[in-house]
C-alpha cells in the first residue's frame, strides 16, 4: 500500500507520517518511510537548493527541481518497495506540486497533472491523508518548529510567502479532496498528536482491512 501525508506547512505532517510508521512496524508491517523533496541522495540535493530561500529560483524552474526529485525518488525508492509489497508512506507527493505550483503559483492545472503523472511514473497514492489545519494556526506551528530546530535560513522559502498563498494552497488541496474523494481523506488536525494519531490509525485500519497490499 501506497500513503502520503499533505498539507500546509506546520500541519503536522511529520510527526503523524512518522507515528504512523512506528504503529504500523509494531503491527508488523514491512513499512518504508520517505519524504519530498528528498528520499534519495537527489532528492537531499533538490531539497538544499529549492529550500535555500537566499537563492534566486524562478517558478519554472522550481516546478521542474520538485518534478526531478521525484522521479528519482519513485525511480530509486518507492516503485522498487511497492514492488517488494512494502507499505510506502511518504510525507508529500504529487499533489503537493498540484496544490503549491498549480493553486499557490497559478500553474494550470491539466498541465501539472499530466506533468505529475509522467514523473511518477504513473503511480499514485493509494490513500492520501490530508492534514486540514487554518492557516494562521499551521505558520505559528512551523515557525515555532523551524526556531526550535535553527532551520529559518535553510527552510524558510515558503514560510516567506503570504498568508493569501498559504489560504490559496489549503483551499487547493480542500479541492483536491473533493475531486479524489476515494482516494484523499480530509483529517481535522487541529487536535493533539494522540487524537489524530488515533484517527489516522482508525483511516489506515480500515483500508488494510479491505484488502489493500500492505
Ligand atoms: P517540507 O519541510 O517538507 O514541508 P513542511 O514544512 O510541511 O514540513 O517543505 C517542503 C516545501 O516544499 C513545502 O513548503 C512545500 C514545497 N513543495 C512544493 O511546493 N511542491 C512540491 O512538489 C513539493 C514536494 C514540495
Amino acid at each position: 500500500m501506497f500513503i502520503t501525508f499533505e498539507g500546509i506547512e506546520g500541519c503536522g505532517k511529520s510527526t503523524q507520517s512518522r507515528r504512523l510508521y512506528n504503529r504500523l512496524k509494531e503491527a508488523g508491517h514491512e513499512v518504508v518511510l520517505s519524504r519530498e523533496p528528498g528520499g534519495c541522495e537527489l532528492g537531499q540535493k533538490v531539497r538544499a537548493i529549492v529550500l535555500n530561500p537566499s537563492l534566486q529560483i524562478g517558478q519554472h524552474a522550481e516546478l521542474f527541481l520538485y518534478l526531478a526529485a521525484r522521479a528519482q525518488h519513485v525511480e530509486e525508492l518507492i516503485e522498487p518497495s511497492l514492488e517488494r509489497h512494502r507499505t510506502v508512506i511518504v510525507d508529500r507527493f504529487n499533489d503537493s506540486t498540484l496544490a503549491y505550483q498549480g493553486y499557490g503559483r497559478g500553474f494550470p492545472r491539466e498541465l501539472l497533472f499530466r506533468l505529475c503523472h509522467f514523473a511518477s511514473k504513473g503511480i499514485w497514492p493509494d490513500v492520501t491523508l490530508l492534514l486540514d489545519l487554518p492557516v494562521e494556526e499551521a505558520l505559528a506551528r512551523a515557525r515555532e518548529r523551524n526556531k526550535r530546530e535553527g532551520i529559518e535560513d535553510k527552510e524558510g522559502r515558503f514560510e516567506g510567502e503570504s498568508l493569501s498563498f498559504h489560504r490559496q494552497v489549503r483551499m487547493g488541496y480542500l479541492d483536491i479532496a473533493r475531486r479524489y474523494p476515494e482516494r484523499v481523506v480530509v483529517i481535522d488536525a487541529r487536535g493533539d498528536v494522540e487524537e489524530v494519531g488515533e484517527i489516522i490509525w482508525q483511516e489506515i485500519c480500515k483500508r488494510l482491512a479491505h484488502g489493500c497490499n500492505g
